[in-house]
């Protein structure tokens, strides 16, 4: 693709559950602002810190509008990553305005959810339940006790698996008094649409996963968001300081963003984010068939070899796979080496999800190909001759 022209031909990254390939327009909307308008946002008044004030702007809303959420009940606060959102909000939310009782989140979670909702239930002496997600990703909601707060991911890191009912977990969730913050890390690049049509209470994302540089997201209501107290504080939050008190940003209207926003922000990388979202708009029904060909092609071939053990029950531009020690005299660690040097960047391990691969499944650990929209159909050529032995 013209975009990741940059990408010689013997490199297959195949990486991108952790981080995408940045295409040309995101990596040049960058550099414009280092080269042209380097400049703080919402503090300067020359003309640089200007049109970084537009742009940083024009990519909240574009990330509302990617996602299609009302700008009357959501805003987007940037951060570092998924993991720092979800943090700020579990670490903060006031427990007891909530009325919340109990903290649910699922089995097939990235550490990340996992472990700021160990650390929840435990700060606020609340229990915590992990549900068991179905094989084709949907959480039992029967399950959801009443006054939880569910913290599930949208689409899993392991097989791309989505919460299939997700509109059945939001309505059950806020009916039965509770709220829901869905871990959107994976979801944003390839399988936003999951999130249309539903209400969530937040959203965290990365956008070093959806083709935009590395910097993080929190979409949230504005009625949720006053249950966050703000602890984690600093400049660009207050609009007045005085020895003992403090007036918040926030509490204007026009500033809710700033909410999670303590210090100066990665005005570059949330440009790059606008230009991304501009990228991911603009492509093409030639671009969406070529990755689902990829992804199509090489789940057959993972599928078809007797010692590779797949765990995707469907093709998903992640594709996650263990083999067995004893059989081959070598582990995913050995092969993920071998195929690195084949040129073919994979990742190999439990993929920040211990509990699920390695406590309950108890895998081995695993090879992971994740691919995007730089994904040639010669890269799949490439991985299935390195895998011809299998
Ligand atoms: C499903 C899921 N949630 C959360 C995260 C954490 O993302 P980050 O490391 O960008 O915070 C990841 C990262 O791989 C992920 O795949």
């Amino acid at each position: 693709m013209k975009d990741f022209k940059y990408l010689d031909k013997n490199s297959v990254y195949a990486d991108c559950a952790c981080q995408s390939l940045r295409p040309q327009p995101v990596i040049d909307a960058v550099n414009e602002y280092y080269t042209k308008h380097n400049s703080c946002g919402e503090r300067v008044k020359y003309d640089w810190g200007v049109i970084t004030d537009e742009k940083v702007e024009a990519t909240r809303a574009k990330a509302l509008k990617y996602v299609k959420k009302s700008p009357r009940r959501y805003f987007v606060s940037f951060t570092l990553n998924t993991t720092y959102g979800l943090n700020l909000l579990l670490s903060q939310i006031n427990i007891k305005s909530a009325g919340i009782k109990t903290v649910v989140t699922s089995d097939i979670e990235h550490n990340s959810p996992f472990l700021s909702t160990i650390s929840c239930a435990k700060k606020n002496k609340i229990k915590r339940i992990v549900l068991t997600r179905e094989d084709d990703g949907s959480l039992p909601v029967d399950k959801i006790p009443e006054h939880s707060l569910v913290v599930v991911n949208c689409a899993s890191n392991i097989d791309g698996r989505l919460l299939v009912n997700i509109k059945d977990v939001v309505k059950k969730v806020h009916k039965s008094h509770g709220y829901i913050i869905i871990d959107g890390a994976q979801a944003m690049a390839h399988s936003k649409e999951i999130l249309y049509g539903v209400e969530p209470d937040a959203i965290c994302f990365s956008a070093h996963k959806m083709y935009a540089p590395s910097l993080g997201g929190i979409i949230i209501k504005k009625d949720f968001a006053k249950l966050i107290d703000t602890n984690f504080i600093g400049g660009g939050m207050v609009d007045d300081v005085d020895k003992e008190t403090y007036l918040l940003s926030k509490d204007n209207k026009e500033h809710l963003y700033t909410q999670f926003e303590a210090g100066l922000q990665a005005w570059g990388e949330i440009i790059g984010l606008g230009a991304a979202i501009d990228w991911l708009n603009s492509l093409t029904k030639e671009d969406h068939q070529r990755l689902k060909d990829c992804t199509e092609r090489l789940f057959d071939i993972l599928e078809s070899k007797s010692k590779i053990h797949l765990i995707n029950k469907e093709p998903a531009t992640t594709m996650s796979f263990y083999i067995d020690k004893k059989e081959m005299g070598y582990d995913s660690h050995v092969l993920g080496a071998a195929l690195a040097d084949a040129g073919i960047m994979a990742r190999t391990g439990y993929f920040c999800v211990h509990y699920y691969l390695d406590h309950i499944k108890h895998y081995p650990p695993l090879v992971r190909f994740s691919l995007g929209y730089h994904t040639r159909p010669g890269d799949i050529d490439r991985i299935e001759e390195a895998l011809k032995n299998f």
